[in-house]
């Protein structure tokens, strides 16, 4: 059977690396339809050796589609998912706009697969947060096993997750910088190139950003867990992409450290890249850009507590952080439910 996808906010940061894996996958697609503001209709795009006209979203008729990937922003979803379910196109929502409804599915295929089943109650599933993401398939493993009470986690965040406007913004000031030129600013507060801001996503009344608090809420209803605590802190470094994060847990009940090297090395979508006296650690750049594992590397027990863990958690936030997460949504939809 062939599948008619749609691809909303084709032409962005997301949505050209989803047309990409939807190829790669060889997802068994029927018709492509690539759908974008009036500012990119007409763009030409290859997809399987074929030419496909981006369409804009205002006028398409969501009648003829299968399954929506959308990743257009909240306000486009807030929009359209509703309209496309209501037309029978099953949404795999890449924004944060319907996380955290009691009756949308937030789905992490190796961590909860089985929440896909709700779908059915609005047509919609929704992708969690790409620093989430990452974070939960290197802790399921050891959450199975042993428990795990609390996580402190400090994220080092590429560009890439602002859309591609960001990603230009930090080559724009590199150079300017390295030009001798003071740099414009643009998509974040402050300059990004050489800097780093502790500010990911707006402030909120607690004095947490909103993307720290996605990591709270995400956390505890992918794992089905409302007991877990979190305490984030999210940061915006200038890297183009990949994700990395310093996570700190601890656990119910003890554990040993090459017991828990031996889980990760075994657990579905885990790479363990952890080699101190090589000086094998996973990096952003030269690893996970481009590739679809989560990395760990750094396990250690904490020297401050005895059920302590540190991680080093490392991944392509496009690809596991969003599109390929959403098409592995897709995969299990149409295997155990269209
Ligand atoms: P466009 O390229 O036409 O602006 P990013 O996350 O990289 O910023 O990309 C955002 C994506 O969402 C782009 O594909 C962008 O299309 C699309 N988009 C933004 N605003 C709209 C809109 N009003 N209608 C449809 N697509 C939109």
């Amino acid at each position: 059977t062939l599948y008619n996808v749609a691809i909303v906010g084709a032409t962005g940061a997301v949505g050209v690396v989803m047309r990409e894996i939807l190829e790669q996958r060889k997802f068994p697609v029927g018709e492509l339809y690539l759908l974008a503001s009036e500012r990119s209709a007409g763009e030409e795009v290859s997809f399987a050796g074929k030419t496909i006209q981006v369409q804009d979203l205002k006028d398409f008729d969501f009648n003829k589609v299968d399954i929506g990937l959308f990743s257009a922003g909240g306000s486009i979803s807030r929009e359209y998912a509703p309209k496309a379910a209501a037309c029978g196109c099953v949404v795999i929502d890449n924004t944060s706009e319907f996380r955290y409804d009691e009756d949308i599915p937030l789905v992490v295929p190796e961590v909860n697969p089985d929440a896909i089943a709700q779908y059915t109650s609005r047509g919609i599933i929704a992708n969690p947060n790409c620093s989430t993401i990452q974070m939960v398939v290197a802790l399921k493993p050891i959450a199975d096993r042993i428990g795990i009470e609390r996580i402190n986690v400090c994220t080092y965040q590429a560009v890439s997750g602002s859309g591609k406007e960001a990603v230009d913004e930090l080559a724009r000031q590199t150079t300017q910088l390295l030009s001798g030129q003071s740099p414009t600013i643009e998509v974040y507060p402050h300059q990004i190139a050489f800097n780093v801001l502790p500010h990911i996503d707006v402030f909120q009344e607690n004095g947490y950003t909103k993307e720290e608090m996605k990591m709270v809420w995400e956390t505890q209803k992918i794992m089905g867990d409302k007991s877990i605590r979190v305490n984030p802190t999210a940061v915006r470094v200038p890297v183009f992409y990949g994700h990395s994060e310093a996570v700190h847990i601890e656990t119910k009940q003890s554990f040993e450290v090459s017991d828990v090297r031996m889980w990760l090395q075994e657990a579905p979508g885990v790479e363990v890249l952890d080699e101190p006296k090589e000086n094998q650690y996973a990096q952003p750049t030269v690893h996970a850009a481009g590739q679809d594992p989560v990395f760990v590397s750094r396990i250690r027990r904490d020297i401050s507590h005895d059920r302590g863990l540190n991680l080093w958690v490392v991944s392509d936030n496009v690809r596991k952080g969003a599109a390929l997460n959403s098409v592995q949504i897709a995969e299990l939809l149409i295997r155990d439910y269209l």
